[in-house]
């Protein structure tokens, strides 16, 4: 009877503290670390535990689970794939706008895509291939479009040119393909483009033009895939701030992944505070976070 008591009374008071945090053990954090890590590549260090116990409350609460570990119990449990994805849709940071680094949309109009067209035409190849690998909610290949529709004007109608955008985030691609933007996305975008390419909506809401929109493609995509399924090498990828949230030997395998997927010629793009290691892989340096495949 006073165990039972006991148990109630414990009960009772994890139910009295259901609006304060959840807080999580060591070796709780250990567990949810090593899954997003295996499955995600993501490297969540000791600074990172108390955003994985803010980015987790709302999930563990609409659950109900009272601890991290009957969440994680529940998360490996479960193969239908739907816990991993809410996992990392909480996880993920998908931080991004118009333009960032505007420098690489710069040296893509000025020196990249004029450089490799030239190439195709006297290959006599209209098929112009784009990754943008981690895209996010979006806004980068939209830009990436945005420049590429305004470099060929006309000619466009030529070429079987396209973007693909991936990403691990359901949520950030789901927003992606809204194409809806707060006015603060959009600060980088030159005044030109802007009026040319987005569309007023309520509440000052921006939402890209359907010429933009339909140039580019959002799939769900892994980089952590033992394989990339692409039947042919991409002649430009931007793969810009994600390379950040993992490890050295992750970054090296995924950056030899991304070598063997570029045209000779092509151009790879990544994050300003990001770099290749020297000898790593043979792509031939061009500026900071410009790369190319020779
Ligand atoms: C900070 S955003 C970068 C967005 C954009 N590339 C930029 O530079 O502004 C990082 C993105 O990487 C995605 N990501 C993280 N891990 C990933 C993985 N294993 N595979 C694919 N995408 C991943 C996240 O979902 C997030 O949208």
């Amino acid at each position: 009877m006073e165990a039972a008591q006991s148990q109630y009374s414990k009960l009772q008071s994890q139910a009295d503290t259901s609006s304060s945090l959840i807080s999580i053990s060591d070796q709780e954090f250990n567990l949810i670390r090593s899954v997003v890590y295996e499955k995600f590549g993501i490297n969540l260090n000791d600074q990172k535990r108390s955003l994985v116990v803010g980015r987790l409350q709302k999930l563990l609460r609409s659950h109900n689970f009272l601890t991290f570990k009957q969440y994680y119990d529940n998360l490996v449990a479960d193969n239908t794939g739907q816990a991993l994805n809410e996992l990392i849709n909480r996880i993920s940071t998908n931080y991004t706008f118009f333009f960032r680094e505007s420098a690489h949309f710069d040296f893509f109009r000025a020196k990249a895509l004029p450089e490799i067209v030239a190439i195709m035409k006297r290959d006599n190849c209209r098929d112009l291939r784009i990754w943008c690998a981690a895209s996010s909610s979006g806004e980068e290949p939209y830009g990436l479009a945005m420049v590429m529709l305004e470099y060929f004007g006309k000619e466009y109608g030529m070429w079987d040119a396209g973007i693909l955008a991936t990403d691990i985030s359901t949520r950030a691609l789901n927003m992606a393909a809204s194409g809806v933007y707060a006015a603060e996305k959009l600060g980088h975008v030159p005044s030109a483009l802007r009026q040319r390419y987005f569309v007023n909506r309520e509440n000052g809401m921006q939402e890209v033009a359907e010429s933009v929109k339909k140039e580019v493609t959002f799939r769900r995509f892994n980089l952590m895939n033992e394989r990339f399924p692409f039947k042919r090498p991409f002649h430009i990828i931007f793969c810009r701030n994600v390379m950040i949230y993992f490890d050295q030997p992750t970054r090296d395998a995924l950056v030899r992944k991304f070598y063997d997927h570029t045209v000779p010629g092509g151009y790879f793009f990544i994050g300003h505070s990001e770099s290749i290691r020297r000898g790593e892989v043979p792509y031939e340096y061009v500026m900071p976070s410009v790369y190319r495949k020779n």
